[in-house]
């Protein structure tokens, strides 16, 4: 007789292992199946986020960020750095170690939560007396049997046609975090999240970054103002972003990559890199799900099939994170992976889809929570926007760090904060206030009244507020 749970998690990322805990702590008998491996063929829980993702992403971002500091901007505040060096091995280490930190954290969340862990791949068997049976091929294969299972198989990186990764010289998320030696010159197609994040590092680390993006829009999604005074920031930095490319042939050889394209001006161009990290967007994964064993419905672009509860076709079987609609955020994972415990127990699980934040860690940060400026003005809603420059910010100034702005939009007629969005010092961190208000459905006027510490970042917040009525105190 198989073991028998009252829920099955497939996916040990952050909408997965985050459900299994929650579900344990109301009370249920939970197993989670995850099959990543570490280099030693051992269990890494954590998935895309703790072992190639936001996690050491954020890692190597701040290491690199130290290293343009020392050798750029310190002599600013009268400290002179000489024989800086850079020792690229011991920072990817560094980078390992974290996230090793963060693998084992998670175990020791599972045994204190009596999780029940399986390291394999799971998939479906059958489906039959209201329990689905799942095998689990790890190092031996076994079948559990569970009443729930919540999918949360994540997402792959998406290739491009006819261009493989070999994760040498053509990158996925995965190489780029691995790269041993700063290459000389390195190209990134798509200039999206990872693009703007992983040609950061490898920028600030020393190397030549053009980054060759298909849309003639810098980050299109983001609110224009705020795109446009980031782009300037990237372009001062020396990242080269080429606009409205068309990629065509990709060569790959000894000696680096090749990129045929055709420019915004319908030139024909090449460019040279030694390395090459194709990132235009990623793809919801349920490889080795067998989903069709037991009729689990998929979209036409293989993400499974959900309503706004997370539930899929089947009865009790519900899929979370990237692997079904929304944004590929770990947070927004969580917080589904969360809701569906919840209403496994009976109770009210709910995602605001409105008030998730988005971040990009570059320097300057972008962050940003609602919605734009060009969203409202598609929709037609009458909005009143505040902005406040980093350049009138007192710790903004005594940081060293002064570019960017906070941007508030709200309702014309009862000032509810419809969208917030940041470009600058710990944007990442400051959203959060924005997300804290808009949940609670505040208006531009509340955050103006309310008390910001000062010096600090946050009173931008507060003056962008205030600009929203047209009374700054400090611009
Ligand atoms: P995943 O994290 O992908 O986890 C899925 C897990 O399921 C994996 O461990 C996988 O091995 C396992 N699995 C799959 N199929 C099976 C199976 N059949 N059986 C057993 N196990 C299986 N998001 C942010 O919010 N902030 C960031 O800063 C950020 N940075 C990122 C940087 C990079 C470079 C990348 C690539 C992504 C980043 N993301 C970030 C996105 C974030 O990583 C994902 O949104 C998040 O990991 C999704 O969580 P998930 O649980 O849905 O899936
Ligand atoms: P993305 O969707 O952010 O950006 C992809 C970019 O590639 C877009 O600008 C798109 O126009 C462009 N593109 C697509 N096809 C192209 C082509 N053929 N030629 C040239 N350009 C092309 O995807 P990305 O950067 O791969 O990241 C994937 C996801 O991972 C993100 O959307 C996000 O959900 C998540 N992520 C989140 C991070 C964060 O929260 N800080 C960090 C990194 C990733």
């Amino acid at each position: 007789m198989s073991k028998q749970f009252d829920v099955i998690v497939i996916g040990g990322g952050p909408g997965g292992y985050i459900a299994a805990i929650r579900a344990a702590q109301l009370g249920f008998n939970v197993a989670c199946i995850d099959e990543w491996k570490n280099a030693k063929g051992g269990p890494a829980l954590g998935g895309t986020c703790t072992n190639v993702g936001c996690i050491p992403s954020k890692a190597l971002l701040q290491s690199s960020e130290h290293f343009e500091q020392a050798g750029h901007h310190f002599a600013d505040h009268g400290i002179n750095v000489s024989g800086l060096s850079l020792d690229v091995a011991k920072m990817v280490a560094r980078k390992d170690t974290v996230v090793k930190q963060n693998n084992d954290g998670i175990v020791y969340l599972f045994k204190k939560n009596k999780v029940t862990f399986f390291h394999g791949r799971g998939s479906f068997v059958a489906a039959k007396d209201g329990l689905y049976e799942i095998k689990v091929a790890g190092t031996a294969e076994e079948t559990i049997a569970g009443k729930h299972v919540i999918i949360a198989t994540g997402s792959n990186a998406r290739a491009l046609p006819g261009t493989p990764f070999d994760e040498v010289n053509i990158l996925s998320n995965d190489g780029a975090l691995r790269i041993g030696a700063v290459p000389k010159k390195l190209g990134l197609i798509g200039s999206g999240v990872i693009g703007l994040e992983m040609g950061s590092v490898w920028r600030r680390l020393g190397a030549e970054v053009t980054v060759l993006e298909g849309l003639p829009t810098f980050l299109g999604a983001v609110d224009q103002q705020i795109a446009k005074e980031a782009h300037k920031a990237f372009v001062k930095q020396g990242l080269k972003i080429e606009l409205g490319v068309q990629v065509g042939e990709i060569k790959s050889g000894k000696k680096g990559v090749s990129v045929a394209y055709t420019n915004a001006k319908g030139e024909a161009v090449s460019l040279d890199v030694d390395k090459l990290i194709i990132s235009i967007g990623r793809v919801a994964n349920t490889i080795g799900l067998a989903a069709d064993v037991v009729g689990l419905a998929l979209d036409e672009r293989g993400a499974i099939v959900v309503d706004g509860d997370c539930k899929t076709n089947l009865p009790n079987v519900w899929a979370v994170g990237d692997v079904v609609r929304g944004p590929m955020l770990a947070h927004k994972a969580e917080e589904e992976g969360v809701a569906v415990a919840e209403r496994i127990a009976g109770q009210h699980g709910h995602v605001n889809f409105n008030t998730i934040p988005w971040v990009i860690y570059t320097n300057p940060e972008i962050a940003w929570v609602g919605q734009t400026e060009e969203q409202l003005k598609a929709a037609g809603r009458a909005y009143k926007a505040g902005t406040f420059p980093f350049m009138a910010n007192g710790r903004a100034r005594a940081l060293g760090d002064t570019t960017g702005m906070v941007k508030m939009l709200a309702d014309a007629a009862t000032d509810e904060i419809l969208g917030v969005h940041i470009v600058g010092p710990m944007a990442s961190e400051l959203i959060a206030e924005c997300v804290v208000a808009m949940e609670f459905r505040a208006s531009s006027e509340d955050i103006a009244r309310i008390c910001h510490a000062h010096p600090s970042l946050s009173e931008a917040t507060k003056e962008a507020a205030l600009a929203v009525d047209k009374r700054t105190l400090n611009f």
